[in-house]
Parts: C-alpha cells; sequence; structure tokens
C-alpha cells in the first residue's frame, strides 16, 4: 500500500489517503465536502478536474479518453500520484449536455 496527499485546489482542504481507497470514500471519512450521489460511476456528481498527478479509473465509463486523463470520477479513481484536483469542475462533454437540458435552452 502507498499513500499519497491529495490537495483540493482553492479549499485549503488536504488528505493523505492509500492507492486502494477511491478518492469519494478518503473524503467522506476526513469530512471533506466532496459533491456525490450514486457512488457507482453512474451519475457523474463526483467529478473533479485534475491539476497535477495521475490517477486509475478503469471504471470511468462515462468519460471519453480524453476526459478520462484530465477529470477524476471521485468514487471510482484511486490516486496513482499526490495530486491536486478542483472539485465541481466538470468536461465539456458533461456541462454541454447539462446546458441542453435547462428550461432555458427549451424555450429557445
Ligand atoms: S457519485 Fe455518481 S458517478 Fe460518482
Amino acid at each position: 500500500m502507498t499513500e499519497y496527499t491529495v490537495e483540493f485546489v482553492g479549499t485549503g482542504e488536504t488528505i493523505t489517503m492509500s492507492d486502494k481507497q477511491t478518492i469519494l470514500k478518503a473524503c467522506i471519512e476526513e469530512g471533506i465536502a466532496q459533491e456525490y450521489s450514486c457512488r457507482v460511476g453512474m451519475c457523474l456528481a463526483c467529478t473533479a478536474e485534475i491539476m497535477e498527478g495521475e490517477v486509475t479509473q478503469p471504471a470511468a465509463r462515462g468519460f471519453t479518453e480524453q476526459e478520462r486523463e484530465r477529470y477524476a470520477l471521485t468514487c471510482m479513481a484511486r490516486p496513482q500520484s499526490d495530486l491536486k484536483l478542483k472539485r465541481g469542475v466538470y468536461p465539456p462533454s458533461i456541462e454541454n449536455n447539462t446546458a441542453t437540458q435547462t428550461p432555458e435552452a427549451a424555450d429557445d
């Protein structure tokens, strides 16, 4: 087991966690307010942008191959290095999909 440091950019929050644990589980245990819902890789609510470092997340099927390198699905992702993550940032494919579902978009 290897331990890594995960820093949440702009929040002042940093945790130390095992590479055997998901980032979301470590957040919950440490009292970090990481957003989530399903915890099984389906809703994408737990997404964070990877500012530095690498994760393994073979079950993050909702991301394209390029998105998988830049975004972490924290309920599935395990650290492979020290990380800097930015919470609440979603890939363009998710942002664009959400934008078309707003009531304002439906009125256009
Ligand atoms: S909590 Fe739903 S995908 Fe992570």
